[in-house]
């Protein structure tokens, strides 16, 4: 895979230095630092970032360390993962998770995470990305040239479809809507349980309770139907297969094992790509220059088609803008755990019972690792300076043990899609107001949608892309190595 997280993860983590430490400057005596979280919590941990690369606070009365300090960062993730759990606020959307590959821990995760492995090996990659070339066309063969769209719930549904064809051989109508009203379930449980001013007690109001178990029943009802389609077909290595078939020497997964898990993956595997393509996109559009690079990269390379997983390596341009756009706009914006035994972190002893926040939104945008952190320059990512990048100072797939189990297929299935949007239309945006994200499980724009003008780059391409291959795009030949 051509991220820098793929490079990170595969190297032994530096050894750990010692870390500034410091309290919070503005805690109350009885909320701590609640207000100023709830008041901007983006902004809230940026500011953490300027005053320590770790900072000591308070949530009302639960403790709390942000941690932005990279080295300190992979003392958590990859150096101690042993030494924590995940955190209350994850364990409170159980509720809907379950005990799935996010919400669990200890021995059952980790059964679990070595039965689904194989659907994310890079043997299957490459029907991966056949999946996610076919449906991106599709999707794009009704966009015309001049006309105003509003792509976001298209892009919505091209990235479920994309999981669900690969991961559960299927994709229907009913699986979407299913999905569809579990994700904004899921955003009505965060905004629940991240409220750190009101925290509810123990349970959610009754109300969005009796319609998560409403949901989660019918989602059973229709994995149950598939549970018999498949029966009757060959035993396929899909993600779905593999939890029906179980590990050697193991009890098959229990029907709620199978929900819990088919619950995380369709909401973890298309919310997050989404949100890097809805930003991927909007930063096009807001820098032209740059999407007319990337857009002679791909037509020089590609000639209109879509790219194949051996394209990835070699499109530099491609690469460096999705991995810029993934450092401004980390899907997953921060990561925490609480601390199971007492453990080192950063050279400090960190308590039990203390949460730690490893925020990803305000690390990729620290001016210590970043010239000029909060705009958008892909042209950052040379090799030299990806080389020179403190491991966990880019982390937006976590790091260590719990890494994202979907982060290759991910990053592919963006660049894949993006390189083919970004070849055949330019982007214009039709609302003036800047799209702002939102925290929540992933961190998606608010408003959810993305209205845009397409203008079709080349003025005698059909949308029609079974001809792409033919396409030239005039007034796009460029020379090789003329990137960056
Ligand atoms: C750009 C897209 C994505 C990003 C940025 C992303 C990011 C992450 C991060 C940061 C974690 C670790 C969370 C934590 O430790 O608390 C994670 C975990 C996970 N992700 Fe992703 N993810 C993406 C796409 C996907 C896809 C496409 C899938 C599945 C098809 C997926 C499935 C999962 C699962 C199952 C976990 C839990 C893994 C475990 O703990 O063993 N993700 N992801």
């Amino acid at each position: 895979m051509s991220c820098i997280f793929a490079e990170s993860s595969k190297s032994a983590p530096e050894a750990a230095t010692r870390a500034s430490l410091a309290r919070f400057p503005e805690e109350s005596l009885i909320l701590g630092s609640a207000r100023a979280y709830t008041r901007n919590g983006l902004e809230f941990y940026q500011r953490c970032e300027r005053i320590a690369g770790i900072v000591q606070t308070r949530f009302l009365w639960k403790s709390a360390y942000i941690i932005t300090d990279p080295s300190a960062i992979a003392d958590v993730l990859v150096r101690n993962p042993g030494s924590f759990t995940k955190p209350y606020t994850l364990r409170r959307l159980k509720v809907l998770f379950g005990d799935g590959l996010l919400t669990s821990d200890g021995e059952m995760w980790k059964h679990h995470r070595r039965l689904v492995q194989p659907a994310f090996s890079s043997g299957r990659m490459h029907a991966f990305i056949n999946v996610v070339r076919t449906n991106t066309k599709e999707m794009i063969a009704s966009w015309r040239d001049g006309e105003v769209r509003d792509i976001y719930s298209e892009l919505v549904e091209l990235c479920l479809k994309n999981v669900t064809q690969t991961m559960f051989g299927i994709y229907d109508d009913e699986l979407a809507d299913l999905v569809q009203a579990l994700a904004i379930t899921c955003h009505e449980l965060m905004r629940a349980v991240f409220d750190v001013i009101r925290p509810l007690p123990f349970r959610f109001p009754g109300k969005l309770q009796r319609r998560v178990e409403q949901q989660l029943e019918d989602l059973n009802h229709y994995l149950g139907r598939l549970i018999d389609r498949r029966s009757r077909e060959p035993e396929r290595n899909d993600f779905f297969g593999l939890l029906l078939s179980g590990l050697d020497g193991h009890e098959p997964l229990s029907r709620q094992e199978i929900l819990d898990e088919s619950v995380t993956l369709l909401l973890a595997g298309h919310e997050t790509t989404t949100s890097a393509l809805v930003w991927s996109l909007y930063l096009l559009a807001r820098h032209a220059q740059h999407a007319d690079k990337l857009a002679c990269e791909l037509a020089s390379s590609l000639r209109g088609e879509a790219p194949q997983e051996s394209d990835l390596e070699t499109l530099e341009c491609l690469r460096a803008t999705v991995d810029e756009t993934l450092r401004l706009y980390p899907p997953t914006h921060r990561i925490a755990r609480t601390v199971t035994k007492p453990v080192m972190v950063g050279g400090h002893e960190l308590p039990t019972g203390t949460d730690v926040v490893l925020p990803q939104w305000a690390v990729h945008r620290s001016s210590r690792w970043y010239r000029e952190s909060e705009s958008f320059m892909p042209e950052r990512w040379s090799a030299a300076f990806r080389k020179s990048l403190p491991k966990c100072a880019y982390f937006p797939f976590s790091g260590g043990p719990r890494t994202c189990v979907g982060a290759q297929f991910a990053w592919s299935e963006v660049a894949v899609i993006l390189g083919l949007l970004a070849q055949h239309f330019r982007f214009s945006l039709c609302d003036h107001a800047p799209l702002m994200p939102s925290e929540g499980l992933t961190m998606l724009p608010a408003p959810a949608r993305l209205r845009v003008k397409l203008e079709l780059r080349s003025a005698t391409a059909s949308p029609r892309l079974s001809t792409v291959r033919s396409m030239a795009l005039p007034g796009l030949t460029c020379q090789a190595g003329e990137m960056f």
